[in-house]
């Protein structure tokens, strides 16, 4: 594909899709599997998800059939991606075919033989949803999946754990870790300089005043969850590879890649340790390098599963 003119992040979340399919970590999906406590009629499952995007998580835990008796909260902040999920997911099941009632804009319940599954959306800031429901409802599951590199884990991750009943399970696919790859290599100087730049603007972001990012978040959950009192029950990596094979790049991976690309170039124009001539040079040839096919891209993440501790005898099955 040519270079885009513009650029849409929900055509991004989009177009991720196919790439974390092919990166999410099995033996991490399969403890979460196995973890899962047995829901029923009388006692659903409740799973929420920060940070929820288009909800392709939804799909993609609705279309592995492991979720039977579920009432699933999906919360992000963007109104107009929260619109997406509500305009996606019910289109999306009925195609599955889901028998798919719509209780409110908001509420969607989709159903299909040994399954039931009631999905909230809302647009809300995590923190407001926190601070909102902390001691009056608790969560099973907790999904952050490209997420929890955006906060400050330290302190927020206590706030999110507090969310979950005892014995609650943490889950955290995609959870960025300091390696950002693009080959062929084209000046390997520059290349490195590039990266390590761009993974600086991570560790210095800020939101509203606060320190919000981690470029190495994956790596620093397994202390952050022994600090705030949980236990890794399994991890392993959930590296994205996107390269083209016979048949070019898989599904709309081309423009997931210029989006990736656009991202760089938007977070270090002006970078003081870059030229800014030899970076836009380099911003260009990586963009050109897509069309032909020639463009690898390898971002290192970690999948995370913890849980919660359970006092005796409080464990759901
Ligand atoms: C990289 S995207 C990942 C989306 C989705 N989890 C996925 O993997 O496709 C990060 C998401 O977190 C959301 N987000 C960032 N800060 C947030 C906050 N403070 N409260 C709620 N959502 C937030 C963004 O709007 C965005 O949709």
């Amino acid at each position: 594909m040519s270079i885009p003119r513009t650029y849409s992040f929900a055509r991004y979340l989009t177009a991720k899709q196919s790439v974390d399919d092919r990166a999410l970590n099995g033996h991490v999906w399969q403890n979460l599997v196995a973890a899962l406590p047995r829901a029923a009629p009388e006692q659903p499952l409740h799973i929420l998800e920060i940070g929820a995007g288009l909800g392709t998580m939804v799909e993609r835990l609705c279309a592995g059939g492991m979720l039977t008796n579920t009432i699933y909260t999906a919360i992000d902040l963007e109104p107009t991606l929260i619109a997406e999920a509500r305009r996606r997911l019910p289109q999306w099941a009925a195609a599955q075919g889901w028998q798919v009632q719509q209780d409110s804009p908001a509420q969607l319940h989709v159903q299909r033989p040994g399954q039931d599954i009631r999905v909230a959306t809302e647009a809300i800031d995590v923190f407001r949803f926190i601070a909102r429901e902390q001691g009056q409802r608790f969560w099973d599951l907790l999904i952050a999946q490209a997420v929890l590199d955006l906060v400050d884990v330290p302190t927020t991750l206590p706030a999110l754990l507090s969310l979950l009943r005892p014995g609650g399970l943490l889950y955290c696919p995609i959870t960025f870790d300091g390696g950002t790859v693009f080959q062929p290599e084209l000046d390997p100087e520059l290349d490195v300089a590039i990266e390590a730049c761009y993974h600086q603007t991570m560790d210095r972001r800020l939101v509203a005043g606060k320190p919000s990012g981690d470029s190495r978040t994956g790596r620093h959950l397994f202390a952050h969850l022994q600090a705030a009192g949980a236990e890794v029950l399994a991890a392993g990596s959930s590296d994205w590879v996107v390269f083209a094979g016979p048949n070019g790049y898989a599904a709309d991976e081309a423009y997931f890649l210029h989006f990736i690309i656009h991202t760089m170039h938007s977070a270090l124009t002006g970078h003081p340790h870059l030229d800014a001539e030899r970076f836009t040079a380099w911003i260009a040839q990586r963009h050109a390098q897509v069309e032909p096919g020639t463009l690898v891209y390898i971002a290192h993440q970690l999948d995370v599963l913890g849980r919660v501790p359970a006092p005796l005898g409080e464990t759901r099955e």
